[in-house]
């Protein structure tokens, strides 16, 4: 399904403390320094249009919120939403989550990680380029703290299917555990504009969550690649 246009962003509106690229972040990250407080980190992988920063940001103002885009015009759109309502708590890089996964965030720094409709690349030939492969679930794994949840949900089955597979042989996490639909309370009370499409379109939305171990183990820890360097 194509996606829609984004509304044009007001020229005046300050994106500074929201959005930020990926080359642009010091390494080592000093979670501290992106963020006014410092509390439970979740992070949103392929943002989109930003519905989920805007919301969680809202409803759990005391967990900070980093969402990754690859397009650009994603990324700014979504870190406009979040500069519009001024929220402290969430922000957005704009690259390529594998590149943040295994390059830039530290092992047990999140409490959880949100993979909503991730592109699924219906091409034989392009299923490799799934996000959810086994080298990216393993760095979901290390980033995750003890008893950190991941969130997948995604409108493909066959992906849904394949997630469950990879998770299983790639990872330790504790799963799937299931996840209920919502009643929609208002026109936006989904979890992310894709949700929202799809449900408006009465199609199947496949929702799962897992659990890092609760104790911390040694083989997920800290083998990102500058671990290793
Ligand atoms: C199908 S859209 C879903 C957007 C949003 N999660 C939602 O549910 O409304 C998938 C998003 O993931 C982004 N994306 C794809 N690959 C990515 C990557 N490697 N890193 C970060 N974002 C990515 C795409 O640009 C797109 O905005």
């Amino acid at each position: 399904m194509g996606r829609r246009a984004v509304r044009k962003i007001d020229p005046q509106l300050d994106l500074s403390r929201h959005l930020t690229a990926i080359e642009a972040i010091p390494i080592p990250l000093e979670l501290a320094t992106l963020f006014e407080r410092d509390q439970p980190l979740e992070i949103e992988v392929g943002s989109g249009k930003g519905l989920f920063l805007a919301q969680a940001s809202e409803t759990y103002a005391d967990h900070n919120f980093l969402g990754c885009e690859i397009a650009r015009k994603y990324a700014r759109y979504a870190a406009a939403q979040l500069a519009r309502r001024a929220r402290p708590n969430a922000m957005v890089v704009h690259g390529d989550a594998q590149r943040l996964f295994t390059e830039v965030l530290p092992g047990g720094c999140a409490a959880a990680v949100h993979v909503y409709f991730p592109d699924p690349w219906w091409k034989k030939r392009h299923l490799r380029r799934r996000i959810m492969n086994d080298r990216f679930v393993a760095q979901i794994e290390r980033v995750l703290q003890p008893s950190g949840t991941l969130h997948f949900w995604t409108d493909v089955y066959d992906y849904f299917q394949a997630t469950l597979a990879v998770l299983k042989a790639s990872t330790r996490l504790l799963g799937p555990l299931p996840v209920d639909e919502k009643p929609a309370g208002h026109d936006l009370d989904y979890r992310t504009h894709f949700e929202r499409r799809m449900r408006l379109g009465s199609q199947d939305v496949w929702r799962c969550e897992f659990r890092r171990q609760p104790v911390h183990d040694d083989r997920a820890a800290n083998t990102n690649v500058l671990a290793q360097s």
